[in-house]
């Protein structure tokens, strides 16, 4: 495929911030790593389900191997960088973090893809927390076709559903753990995009890859969809081990001034 993206989404990925690292005890991949050597007990307790199976982080953990668009092969890489550190005498651990926007589980905001929205300032900070939390549909989409207007149609999303997170094939390729990103996901054709806008209340679409659209679509989809600056992306959901039904979804961007995307963190709840 033919990644000509506009120059401003290549320069405006990246965004520098610092956070305290107080909760980051390695990078690694281990998911038991111990917070310390020298305490054999003292085992961090890392969880997908929370509150007694009613809580489910669908949100993908951040690692060097997870897979994003602006970096094909490799994955997202070292993410997370110890400028202060307690064994060099600090006071305290300290870490900075350098994301690209679009990697892992994140939001679009409206000038991902349209150059005006983004010079008048519809970045994520002015994404509607209205329609990031609320009650959301988890479906199933058929594995054998991309979001076309034809699949819109047979998944009968009653009107008045505001919030969808659609499951694909993506989640059974386990697609998101693998750290070479994949141009042959399943995502939104431009006619399903636009079925969508015109035939559904929905205003918050979630998919379980990097892209809602699909690649032969990535560009008119992601237009179709966006163009109201009604509707919100979120991408790289993690879908797996949920039940399709109802639930209440939460989902918090960053509030990143001038960010056309952010990194999000979404969890629904039973
Ligand atoms: C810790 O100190 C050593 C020696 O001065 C230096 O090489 C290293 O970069 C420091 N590491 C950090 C994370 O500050
Ligand atoms: C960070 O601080 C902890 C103590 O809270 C210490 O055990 C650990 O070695 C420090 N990490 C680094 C990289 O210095
Ligand atoms: C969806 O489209 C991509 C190209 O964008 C293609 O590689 C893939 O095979 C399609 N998926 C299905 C299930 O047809």
């Amino acid at each position: 495929m033919n990644h000509s993206l506009p120059l401003h989404l290549l320069l405006l990925y990246s965004l520098l911030f610092t956070i305290s690292s107080a909760s980051i005890p390695s990078v690694s991949q281990e998911i038991e790593a111990p917070l310390s050597s020298s305490n054999e007990n003292l085992f961090p307790i890392r969880r997908e389900v929370y509150g007694d199976g009613r809580i489910f982080d669908i949100t993908h953990r951040y690692s060097p191997e997870t897979p994003c668009w602006d970096f094909q092969e490799n994955g997202l890489g070292q993410f997370v960088w110890l400028t202060r550190t307690m064994k060099n005498g600090s006071e305290a651990n300290f870490s900075q973090v350098k994301l690209p926007n679009h990697a892992g589980t994140h939001v679009d905001a409206p000038g991902h893809m349209f150059d005006h929205y983004f010079d008048a300032g519809f970045d994520v900070d002015t994404l509607d927390l209205g329609v990031l939390n609320g009650p959301a549909l988890l479906v199933d989409v058929p594995r054998d076709a991309n979001i076309t207007a034809e699949v819109m149609k047979s998944l009968n999303i009653p009107k008045g559903i505001i919030r969808v997170l659609f499951r694909t094939l993506n989640t059974d390729r386990k697609l998101m753990y693998k750290k070479k990103y994949d141009t042959s996901y399943t995502g939104f054709m431009k006619d399903g995009a636009k079925w969508l806008v015109e035939n559904t209340d929905i205003k918050l679409v979630g998919l379980d890859y990097l892209s809602v659209a699909a690649d032969d679509d990535l560009i008119p989809a992601h237009l179709e969809l966006l163009e109201s600056r009604e509707i919100i992306l979120v991408e790289g959901l993690k879908l797996d081990d949920v039940e399709t039904g109802l639930y209440t979804v939460h989902c918090l961007p960053l509030r990143l001034l001038g960010a056309e995307g952010s990194p999000i963190r979404c969890i629904l709840i039973k």
